[in-house]
This record gives C-alpha cells, structure tokens and sequence, in this order.
C-alpha cells in the first residue's frame, strides 16, 4: 500500500494537539473565496453543497496486511471470554438521570437553583476545560465510525453478532451517557452559552477525525488503549477540582465517567497485550509507529466557527489547569510500556527490537522537552472563549 508517512515532529507533544502541522494540513474551507481560475476538478467540489470545515489531506489506508485479518477472526472466542466481560449490562448502569435534577419531581426547581448556586464557585477556565470535554465526548459517532474503518473488527452490517462487533456497539452505548450527561449538566449550569457549544459538536462531527490508524487494529487498538487512559486522567481531574471548588455532584458526574473510562481502557489494553502474545514483532513496530505520529486528541479538529485554534487554545488552558497536560501524555506511554512488558520483550527482529528501544526510552524524552517549552513558555496570554459568552480566560 501507499505508505505516506510523516515526520516526527518532537514540539508536537508540547502543545497537545495535532493541527495543521502535520499530515499534510488540516486546513479551513476555501469553497467561499475560491477564484475562478481554479482547475476544473475543484469547481466540481465547489458545487458541494457541504464541505467539512476541517480538512485533513494525507491519509494513510489499509497497511494492515490481509493476512492477519485471520488473527482477529481466530480471536473472536477469546475476546468474548475476555473483552465482552468488561461492559457492564445497562440495568446495572448508571445512567445520566442518576446525577441530574428530576424534570418530573416537585424539586425540580429548586435542585437546579442549588446546581446553579454551587456552579457560581468555579471559575471560567474550569467551564472551558469540561465543556472541551463534552464537546469531545458529544463527537461520540465519529469514534464509532473509526473503530468501524478496522479491518477484521468492523461491524459489517450494523448489528452483527462477531463479538468485535459487540463490543463497539455497546462501546458506544455506555459512552454515549458521557456527553448526554456532561451536556445536561452544562445546560443547567447556566455559565456557558450552549448555541457556540452546540455549533462546535455540530461542526466536528462534520469534520470527522483522523487518528491516523490506518484501518489496521493493531494501530486503532493502541490508540484506543492509550486515548481511554488519557480521559480516564482528565475527567479524574476535572473531579478533583470540581471537589477543591466544593462542589460534589459535580465532582461525582466527571468521576462516575472516568470510572468507565477506566474499564474501556482495561479492555483495550487487555487486546493490545494478546496481540503482543501473538504477534509480538507487528505489535511493537504498530506500537512505535503511534508514537512517532504522535497521539492526536480525538476533538483534533474543534471548530466553533470563530476561533481558527480552538482546539489549541482548549489544550492550553487544560494544561495550565493540570486536566490533560504534556506530562499526563508521557505517564500514559509510561503506563502502556510498563502494562504491556514492552522492556520484557525477546526474540525481537532487527527492526522491532529498534522499536523497541525507541519505545523504551521515549517517555523521559518527552518529559525533558515538555519541561524545555514550559520554561520558554513566554508569558501568559489570555483569550476569549464563545462557550462562555466570549468572556477571556487565560492559556
Ligand atoms: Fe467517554
Ligand atoms: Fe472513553
């Protein structure tokens, strides 16, 4: 296959986000201002009724060799001993309502009142983190879709009965009370502006996503692996200020969401480290070649219709409020190379022991040059967010 790979680009991880930087761009719509002198194949896309407002121009297809499609169907048994086990069955789920006012009790009013009264403590820049996170949440389709591109684990009709199949949809099923909850939540609060938010879900849904997985499992697990470690971390932390700001309920909807974050990533993991049992030498290089493209955040291409950074300008203020930061990412490698013995590893051929050694010695590296940007860090700026009636927090 065509294998257009791009380079590793170190100052990537400082920011945490992908951007235009790499794969060859991820550019806003140029339909409106096009001149006429354009080609005759881009006035046919002008014609488009609709264009994703962000673009992304190198993509990489099916490097998975056919082959080893036959790993995953072998493993459709194991994985419903040993995957399937990891959702919870929906009558012992929670469920949003569990955490929220009840419309159709007498209370009602009154528990939002005490939801608003206690949203009055916590500042804007915490606002900007969580609703980043429920707009990353609320683009729940796209993750679906993605973990459909995977060749040998896609749902091929909808509701087949492969346990891959299976599992992605009531993946989806229990990921789906995230966003539900958090947007309920913020709709309430009443300190955000809920049409730019709901602009922003509307414009990245439209957009899509691309991990740069290539629809090979051996990638779209690893990321899977290392993207539910990452908001396990994060709504853990917007749980823990919601509590340092005193107010518990919220706290407890951010934790009750990490807690299922926790077990997905438990699944995801549990694949990754089968496939290094089968195929240990594919599974490190697939490994390697994540890293080097970097992790992108699954919201890469947030858009409110305004702000040309937004997803940086997320990034940076949950940064500085310690939601997700540089250090978080390299913990996670960290985690994953310590979950999966990636150091154990023996018999390794000449390229994959490089990944190897590549993946070993990776994360102190990202730390020396996360701690390098923070120090060149020039001073703090501010910025205005629409999500909160464009108020300005700082990055
Ligand atoms: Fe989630
Ligand atoms: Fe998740």
């Amino acid at each position: 296959m065509a294998s257009s790979r791009v380079a590793f680009r170190p100052e990537l991880f400082l920011s945490l986000q992908s951007s235009s930087s790499k794969r060859g761009g991820v550019v806003r719509s140029q339909r409106v201002s096009m001149a006429s002198t354009i080609p005759s194949s881009k006035v046919e896309n002008q014609k488009k009724p609709y264009k994703p407002p962000r673009e992304v121009h190198v993509q990489v297809t099916h490097s998975m060799p056919p082959q080893k499609i036959e790993i995953f169907k072998s493993l459709e048994d194991w994985a419903d001993d040993n995957i399937l086990v990891h959702l919870k069955p929906v009558e012992k789920c929670w469920q949003p309502q569990d955490f929220l006012p009840d419309p159709s009790s007498e209370g009602f009013y009154e528990q939002v009142n005490e939801l608003r009264e206690r949203a009055k403590e916590i500042p804007d820049d915490y606002y900007v983190c969580l609703v980043g996170d429920m707009v990353t949440e609320e683009a729940l389709p796209t993750y679906q879709t993605m973990l459909n591109t995977l060749d040998g684990v896609r749902d091929e009709t909808g509701a087949s009965l492969t346990s891959w199949a299976t599992w992605t949809r009531a993946w989806t099923a229990e990921e789906n009370r995230h966003g539900d909850l958090l947007n309920k939540y913020l709709y309430l609060c009443g300190r955000v502006d809920m049409k730019p938010i709901e602009k922003t879900i509307q414009y990245l849904i439209g957009s899509g996503m691309d991990p740069m997985t290539e629809n090979s499992p051996y990638l779209g697990f690893i990321y899977t692996s290392f993207q539910e470690r990452a908001t396990f971390i994060s709504h853990g932390n917007t749980a823990r200020h919601a509590k340092e700001y005193g107010d518990v309920n919220l706290a407890q909807i951010c934790g009750i969401i990490a807690s299922d974050e926790k077990r997905h990533e438990t699944a995801y993991t549990k694949i990754v480290e089968k496939l290094f049992e089968i195929d240990p030498d594919g599974t490190i290089l697939a490994f390697a070649d994540m890293m080097r493209k970097k992790i992108s955040m699954p919201a890469h291409l947030m858009y409110d219709g305004q702000d040309d950074s937004l997803f940086q300008n997320f990034s940076s203020v949950a940064q500085r409020l310690g939601v997700y930061t540089a250090k978080d990412y390299a913990n996670i490698l960290e985690f994953l190379v310590d979950r999966w013995k990636v150091d154990q590893l023996t018999g390794l051929s000449g390229d994959s022991s490089k990944a190897q050694d590549y993946i070993c010695t990776l994360a102190p590296r990202i730390r020396r040059l996360g701690e390098r940007a923070h120090g060149k860090a020039k001073q703090a700026s501010t910025k205005s967010f629409s999500w909160i009636h464009g108020r300005e927090v700082q990055l």
